[in-house]
């Protein structure tokens, strides 16, 4: 009932009356009145005004299953919320919720992470309230070679929902990270539960560097929160309704043909340094090379002096604009 009345008084221009409001969820005026006054507990700032009803003034940058819910326009992705104060690691979390048969498009949020994790064994920060840490279940039918490919997709989905959002001029890191101002406002960690040929489920991670205050020394020069380039503390719960509303339209455009030959142009269009010099830094060798942008598995092509076209798989490689970082 709670994201249901937050839905209610998020899109209304006005006034919402309590009469409104019994109405359309059935209940009495009194448990409306009460429900009104938990959420003024919870911090949502509301205008109580006699004959005309409720307007909502401001929400606070919570989580909770019900503010995300009370944002959310999709189909399924997000429409199953687990929202927990904290936790080890949303991926943990969402893994085991999958091991007990939860539903594809299950949501995993946390206001704090206590063991997040990064890729290759790295650990990532999610102190209370600076962030996004949320994690999406996913059962998709599709050889578990292709897996690697969501990660794009989720990459595709935050950078859209950040541009949207918070009006920032997010790009991509290919393969998985977001960056803006040159820094790294978003890291995506995918795991996957399979048989050789059968996915049983994957876990796509993000975190979204909101309002982080102190990063760690060594991560001071690459990385950034969206605070610090906009000079506003993003709303957390609409932030994370817009990446579920992207995820869901672009994972629905990828399972067509179960790769990213539809979605390879919008990849290609938010991709960081695409047509500038990169230096792959692989096992074998070291070279650069111009960076033409991403083909339809979600391998980057770079082509060296010689006009020979490389393909560059995630994972294999570090790739790294010629001036650093991004
Ligand atoms: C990376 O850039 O190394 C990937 C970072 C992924 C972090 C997110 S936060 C939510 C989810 N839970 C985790 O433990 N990790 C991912």
């Amino acid at each position: 009932m709670k994201s249901k009345i937050l839905r209610a008084l998020g899109h209304a221009d006005g006034y919402v009356s309590g009469q409104e409001l019994s109405g359309m969820l059935d209940v009495s005026r009194t448990a409306v009145w009460k429900v009104i006054n938990q959420l003024k507990e919870e911090g949502y700032e509301i205008e109580s005004v006699p004959r005309k009803g409720y307007r909502i003034l401001s929400r606070p940058d919570v989580v909770t299953k019900e503010a995300v819910a009370s944002r959310l326009e999709t189909k399924w992705a997000g429409r199953q919320i687990c929202s927990l104060p904290t936790v080890d690691s949303t991926n943990n979390e969402a893994g085991r919720l999958a091991e007990n048969g939860a539903l594809e498009g299950t949501l995993v949020l946390a206001e704090e992470q206590t063991g997040g994790k990064g890729r290759r064994g790295r650990s990532w920060m999610t102190p209370a309230g600076s962030a996004v840490a949320m994690s999406l279940i996913l059962r998709p039918d599709i050889p578990p070679s292709r897996a690697s490919m969501l990660t794009l997709v989720m990459g595709l989905a935050v950078a859209d929902a950040c541009r949207s959002f918070c009006g920032v001029d997010a790009k991509i890191k290919w393969p998985n990270d977001i960056v803006a101002d040159g820094r790294k406002i978003c890291g995506i960690l995918t795991e996957m539960s399979s048989e050789i040929d059968y996915i049983r489920h994957i876990i796509i991670g993000a975190g979204i560097n909101t309002k982080v205050e102190q990063f760690p020394e060594e991560l001071k020069k690459t990385a950034v929160s969206l605070h610090e380039i906009t000079g506003e503390r993003p709303d957390r719960a609409g932030l994370i309704a817009a990446c579920m509303q992207q995820f869901e339209q672009y994972y629905e455009i990828f399972l067509k043909k179960q790769d990213l030959s539809l979605l390879k142009d919008a990849y290609n269009e938010r991709l960081a340094g695409i047509g500038g010099t990169v230096s792959v830094l692989g096992t074998q060798e070291q070279y650069s090379g111009i960076s033409e942008g991403i083909d339809e598995m979600g391998e980057l092509l770079v082509r060296r002096e010689d006009g020979r076209i490389e393909t560059v798989y995630a994972g294999e490689v570090s790739v790294r604009g010629i001036y650093g970082y991004v």
